[in-house]
């Protein structure tokens, strides 16, 4: 595209030399070739071919530009994707506890909104300046090979505008750039939890404080938007000033060096056309460069997560389960959060055997989710170790030890899907198992709600995050979940809590006479529900205060009498 402009702009030289004086062929030694290369029969009919052809290289130049601005931003959207995804990849790979540290709109925002600011405000940026610089590198020394002196004052006066507008706003480009992602990102914040909470903010009508909320955070942003534009846009009233000025300068200089103005028109001309040229390719090098060092801190943030990151990370989702034949082994395990200022779990040594069923109460906050989160891998102890028969669990074999394990969760997470597609985890409808899915919902008792009560059976769509379960329907929805997968470690936290003692007991029941080899552990605080463990244990404040069975406990713990009388 360089190239092209550049010729277009050479050309109007000669043609201006033929215009302005008739006997420019005899004078000029290329006007004389070209003459001669052509078979011109005279210089009028030079004049007119030569106008077509600088009409037609314009057009040409002009289809080219329409061209090489769609492989630009083609190329650059491709990049958008990549940075995307792989940030994705990234963030989808980061150890649980990420999670609990950051707020999940930041990925969000990252993933979404700054890759796209990346691509507009850098990647974009980066392919003009190099397109521009070339171009107006040429068109100087091209002018320089007409004029030095002229062609340095053009340059210097121009060039030397934009740096010192340039360097006068560098700094307060890059601070509002910083402010930009953090505002943008109380945006997205602000409203994703607007939306989570809409039932909570219906009913205490709390809609000003939270649309408030988002206002704020929304208006923040829009503020820095005039400001950065602005800054972009001051250069080029300055320099279209400085331009003509320039122009009718050198107009002048040249009347009073050549003496008659008609042999200067065609160098005029060609300052005229280069300038026109080069001033909005100068202005655009100069609003890339203000738009990177306003998105650089995009760059920064971005780069820093994916340089965190541990290589380029395997989507694949086929991990060979980890032989578990014998034990599970919790050895002096400690935990504190990153945030907390003090540890969950202390010093707990607990050993569980394949097949048996355990449980786990005590008063709230006691560490019970925290210690199966231990357990399943998504936190790693401070100081101890689990240990899978002999295998200390470890980062390169936690994948596998959780092919292992089905854990439902106190909240059940459900997506916009098929009630099946949120059973599997989204295995394609022909590969799912038929005859799996239906025992797996027969156990978890929900069957007959699913093929009697919804509309399209295992096909119905179930709504965000399904709201259009009841909180019981929905725990029953990830407890076949769990039994789909046919684990050898069942994990349930208050899984059944949402239940009636009705359908809860008849549940437990058949999770009973599931295959002897199942390891089950129970949260609960419905004591009912942890009757038939083989060993149940109290905890409080991360530590063991008492285990034992039920009946045991029973006669001999205190406090797991006074639990009973009241439940
Ligand atoms: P219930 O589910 O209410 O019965 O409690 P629990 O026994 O499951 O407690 P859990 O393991 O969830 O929490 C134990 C302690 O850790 C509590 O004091 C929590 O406040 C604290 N805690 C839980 N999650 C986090 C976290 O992500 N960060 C920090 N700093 N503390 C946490
Ligand atoms: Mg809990």
């Amino acid at each position: 595209m360089g190239v092209l402009e550049v010729v277009g702009v050479a050309s109007i030289l000669p043609f201006m030399q033929l215009m302005a004086e008739p006997d420019a062929i005899e004078k000029s030694r290329w006007l004389n070739a070209i003459y001669e290369f052509f078979h011109f029969e005279n210089p009028r009919q030079m004049l007119i071919y030569s106008g077509i052809g600088i009409i037609a290289l314009i057009g040409v130049t002009n289809l080219f530009t329409i061209f090489t601005t769609w492989l630009r931003y083609k190329f650059s959207w491709e990049i958008a994707h990549q940075l995307s995804v792989r940030l994705l990849r990234t963030y989808i790979h980061k150890p649980y506890n990420f999670y609990l540290d950051n707020n999940s709109s930041q990925v969000n925002t990252y993933i979404i909104s700054e890759v796209g600011n990346l691509t507009g405000g850098v990647i974009i940026p980066i392919i003009e300046i190099f397109s521009r610089l070339f171009m107006s590198i040429v068109i100087l020394s091209m002018l320089v090979f007409v004029d030095p002196k002229v062609a340095m004052i053009m340059f210097g006066g121009l060039g030397g505008a934009y740096l010192i507008i340039y360097l006068s706003q560098k700094n307060y480009l890059k601070r509002i750039g910083v402010l930009r992602i953090k505002t943008n990102l109380l945006r997205y914040q602000s409203l994703q939890e607007l939306l989570q909470g809409i039932k909570t903010i219906m009913v205490y009508n709390k809609r000003e404080f939270f649309y408030n909320r988002y206002s704020q955070a929304s208006w923040e942003f829009s503020n820095i938007q005039p400001k950065y534009n602005l800054l972009l846009s001051i250069p080029r009233s300055v320099l279209e000033f400085l331009a003509f000025g320039s122009i009718l300068g050198v107009t002048i200089y040249l009347y009073i060096t050549a003496g008659n103005i008609q042999s200067a028109i065609p160098r005029l001309s060609l300052y005229a056309v280069a300038g026109y040229r080069l001033l909005p390719a100068m202005q655009k090098i100069f609003t890339a460069l203000a738009k990177l060092r306003h998105n650089y801190p995009v760059v920064d943030k971005l780069h820093n997560d994916l340089r965190k990151s541990h290589g380029d990370y395997k989507m694949t989702e086929t991990i060979k389960a980890l032989p578990f034949k014998d034990r599970i082994l919790l050895n002096k395990i400690n935990f504190k959060y990153e945030t907390a200022t003090r540890p969950v779990i202390k010093d707990l040594t607990i050993e569980l055997k394949k097949g048996e069923t355990i449980a786990f109460i005590g008063s709230t906050g006691s560490g019970k989710t925290t210690l199966v989160d231990l357990i399943v891998g998504l936190l790693n102890p401070g100081k101890g170790q689990i240990i899978i028969d002999d295998t200390p669990l470890n980062a390169s074999n936690v994948k596998e030890w959780q092919e292992d394990i089905s854990y439902v969760p106190q909240e059940v997470f459900l997506f916009d899907d098929t009630v099946a597609s949120n059973i599997t985890l989204g295995i394609k409808a022909e590969e799912v198992n038929r005859k799996q899915l239906e025992r797996a919902t027969q156990l978890a008792d929900i069957h007959t709600f699913i093929s009697e009560q919804l509309p399209d059976g295992f096909a119905t769509e179930i709504g965000e995050n399904g709201v259009r379960l009841s909180g019981g329907q929905r725990q029953r929805l990830g407890l076949a979940r769990a039994l789909y997968k046919a684990p050898s470690v069942l994990i349930l936290d208050e899984a059944t809590s949402a239940l009636d003692s009705i359908t809860e007991k008849s549940i437990i029941e058949s999770l009973q006479k599931l295959p002897q080899d199942l390891t089950t552990i129970i949260i609960a605080h419905r004591l009912s529900t942890v009757k038939h463990a083989n060993c149940i244990y109290i905890l409080d404040e991360g530590k063991v205060i008492a285990k034992g069975t039920y009946d045991s406990l029973i006669d001999s713990n205190k406090s797991f009498q006074t639990m009973v009388n009241l439940s």
